[in-house]
C-alpha cells in the first residue's frame, strides 16, 4: 500500500473557518420550494406550511446561509408578485425553467422559513429584466424599519421588524446566453456598479455580489471578471464563482480529481481580481463568493419540461448521488477551506429535491442523498483556523488532469478547544492508501474519532428506503503510534480526523 504523509502545525493558519462558507441554496425551480420546504398537507408542516422535517435536515446539515430565489428563475421574477394575501398574487411564466410560478411563497415567507431553520437569508436581485429601482424597493421593503411606501407595507404583510438582509447577489449569471437579459460584460459592470452605489445610497454597510462567470469554461471567463470590476470595484465586495462537475466517459479519475479544477478556479477569479486591484489603485481585495457549487449531472436529469406545458413545480434536476458523488463533494468543501483566505461565503446547490442533499416525497417520506454527509461532518467539526497543510502523496495520471495528487486534505484547528480535525479523500479508483500524519506544536493530542465513507461499489447511492447504510462509518484502522497518527484510506473515499487534547 502506498502512503501519503501528511505535516500539520497549529502556527500555519491560513484563515478562519468561515461560517458562511457552510451556505446553499434554494431556487423557485423544479419542487425545491413547492413540496420541498413548502407542503402544507404534509404532516409536519407548521402554521406557514413548513415541513418540520425539511428544517431538521436543514439544522443537522449545518447551513448558514441560503441564498433565495435563484439562479435563473430570478431574471424574470418580479418580487412584488410574493408579498401580500396569498389568494391575491398573480400566477406567472416562468421562462428560465419553463414553469408556472403560483407566488404561494415569497420574500416574507422566506424570511420566516430562515427564522425557523436559524440560517441568515443571502438575496438575489433580478437584473435581468428588471434594474436599479426594483432593487431599491426590495431593499426598501426588506430593511428599513418603516415610515415609507415600502417599509410600512411590510410591516402591514406581517413583518414588523426589517428583515436584515446583509448580503446581496447583484444578478445571477449575467455572462450566460440562457440568462434573461443576459448582458456584455461592460453592459452588466456599469448596471451592477450603478445598483450597487445606489443601494448604499440607502444602506451603505450592505455586502454586495457582483456576477463572475457562470463557469470557468464559459468563452469569456477571466476577461468578464477583469471587465466587471473594473467598472464595479469600488461598490462591490465580492464576485461570484458558480461551478458544476460530474463524471463523463465513466471516467471515475478524472471525476475524483474536480477539486483540482475549483483550485485553479478560485486562483484565477482571485488573480484577475488582484490585478484590476493593481491597475485601479484600489486599496480594498475583493473576495469570492462561491454561490452555487455541486456535483451535477447537466445531461443525466430533466433540466426543462416540454415546451408545451407550463407545469407548477416539476420534478427537475433530481439528480441522485452516489458514494463518488459524496467523495467529490466531500473534496470541493476541502478545496473551499484551503481558500478561506479569499473565499468569504459558498453555497451549495441546491438545499432540497433540486441537485440536492435533502429529499423528500410530496406529502411523504424524507432522505439524506450520500452527499449530506461529508457536508454536515465538515459543516460541524471544520471550526476555528484554517490551517496550511504539508501534504506528500502518491500520484496518479489522468485524462483530465495529467499528474494528479491522489490524498487531498485540509485541517482546522480551534485554539479555544485544542480541537484538530482533518478531512482527507482518497481519489484513486482502486487502490487503499495508508495516511501518516504528524502533528507538530501541539503535543497530547488524541484521537476521538475517525469515519470513512466508501463503498465496494462507488456508484452505490441511498435510496428512500435506505438512507442510513452507506453514511461515514468508524474507520478502525485509526490510530495513535509514537505521536503519529496513522490510518488507511480506502479507494474513493472521503474521511474525517478528529484529535482532542
Ligand atoms: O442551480 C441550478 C442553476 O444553475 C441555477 O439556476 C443557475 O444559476 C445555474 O446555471
Amino acid at each position: 500500500m502506498s502512503t501519503a504523509r501528511l505535516v500539520l502545525d497549529p502556527a500555519f493558519r491560513i484563515a478562519p473557518v468561515r461560517r458562511r462558507t457552510f451556505g446553499s441554496f434554494v431556487e423557485h425551480l423544479g419542487r425545491c420550494v413547492y413540496t420541498g420546504i413548502h407542503d402544507p398537507g404534509h404532516p409536519s408542516a407548521d402554521e406557514d406550511g413548513f415541513r418540520g422535517d425539511v428544517l431538521g435536515l436543514v439544522r443537522e446539515l449545518g447551513i448558514s446561509t441560503v441564498r433565495y430565489p435563484g439562479g435563473n428563475f430570478v431574471s424574470g421574477y418580479r418580487w412584488e408578485d410574493g408579498i401580500g394575501p396569498v389568494s391575491e398574487r398573480p400566477t406567472r411564466l416562468d421562462l428560465a425553467w419553463h414553469s408556472t410560478e403560483p407566488n404561494t411563497v415569497g420574500v416574507d415567507e422566506f424570511m420566516r422559513w430562515c427564522a425557523k431553520a436559524g440560517v441568515e437569508p443571502m438575496m438575489a436581485l433580478n437584473l435581468g429584466t428588471r434594474g436599479v429601482a426594483e432593487a431599491l424597493d426590495l431593499l426598501e421593503y426588506c430593511n428599513i424599519p418603516g415610515g415609507s411606501t415600502w417599509s410600512d407595507l411590510r410591516r402591514k404583510n406581517g413583518a414588523e421588524q426589517p428583515h436584515d438582509v446583509r448580503m446581496w447577489c447583484l444578478g445571477n449569471e449575467m455572462d450566460g446566453p440562457w440568462q434573461t437579459g443576459h448582458k456584455t460584460p461592460a453592459e452588466y459592470g456599469r448596471l451592477a456598479a450603478e445598483t450597487a452605489r445606489a443601494m448604499r445610497q440607502m444602506q451603505p454597510d450592505l455586502e454586495l455580489v457582483a456576477c463572475g462567470s457562470s463557469s470557468s469554461s464559459m468563452p469569456t471567463f477571466g476577461e468578464w471578471e477583469r471587465v466587471v470590476l473594473t467598472e464595479a470595484y469600488e461598490q462591490v465586495d465580492y464576485i461570484s464563482a458558480h461551478a458544476y462537475y460530474w463524471e463523463t466517459d465513466g471516467d471515475l479519475a478524472s471525476f475524483l480529481g474536480s477539486a483540482i479544477d475549483m483550485d485553479r478556479f478560485v486562483e484565477s477569479v482571485v488573480s484577475t481580481a488582484d490585478a484590476v486591484r493593481a491597475a485601479g489603485r484600489h486599496t480594498k481585495r475583493i473576495n469570492i463568493s462561491f454561490d452555487e457549487w455541486n456535483v451535477w449531472y447537466l445531461d443525466g436529469a430533466a433540466s426543462k419540461p416540454p415546451t408545451d406545458s407550463w407545469p407548477v413545480a416539476p420534478v427537475l434536476l433530481e439528480d441522485h448521488y452516489s458514494v463518488a458523488d459524496a467523495v467529490v463533494v466531500g473534496n470541493l468543501l476541502i478545496s473551499l477551506l484551503r481558500h478561506s483566505d479569499r473565499v468569504h461565503a459558498a453555497s451549495l446547490a441546491q438545499l432540497v429535491n433540486v441537485i440536492a442533499p435533502i429529499m423528500t416525497e410530496p406529502g411523504g417520506r424524507i432522505w439524506k442523498q450520500t452527499t449530506f454527509h461529508p457536508f454536515a461532518l465538515t459543516s460541524r467539526y471544520a471550526v476555528g483556523d484554517v490551517l496550511e497543510v504539508r501534504l506528500d502523496t502518491p500520484s496518479h495520471t489522468t485524462a483530465k488532469f495529467g499528474d494528479t495528487p491522489l490524498v487531498d486534505a485540509v485541517a482546522t484547528w480551534d485554539e479555544a478547544s485544542g480541537a484538530m480535525s482533518v478531512f482527507v479523500v482518497n481519489r484513486s479508483v482502486d487502490e487503499a492508501t495508508s495516511l501518516d500524519v504528524a502533528v507538530h506544536g501541539s503535543a497530547g493530542l488524541h484521537l476521538v474519532e475517525a469515519v470513512t465513507m466508501a463503498s465496494e461499489d462507488p456508484y452505490a447511492k441511498s435510496t428512500v428506503d435506505d438512507d442510513t447504510s452507506l453514511a461515514p462509518r468508524p474507520n478502525d484502522t485509526a490510530s495513535v503510534v509514537d505521536g503519529r497518527l496513522q490510518v488507511d484510506l480506502p479507494p474513493v473515499s472521503w474521511t474525517m480526523l478528529r484529535l482532542e487534547p
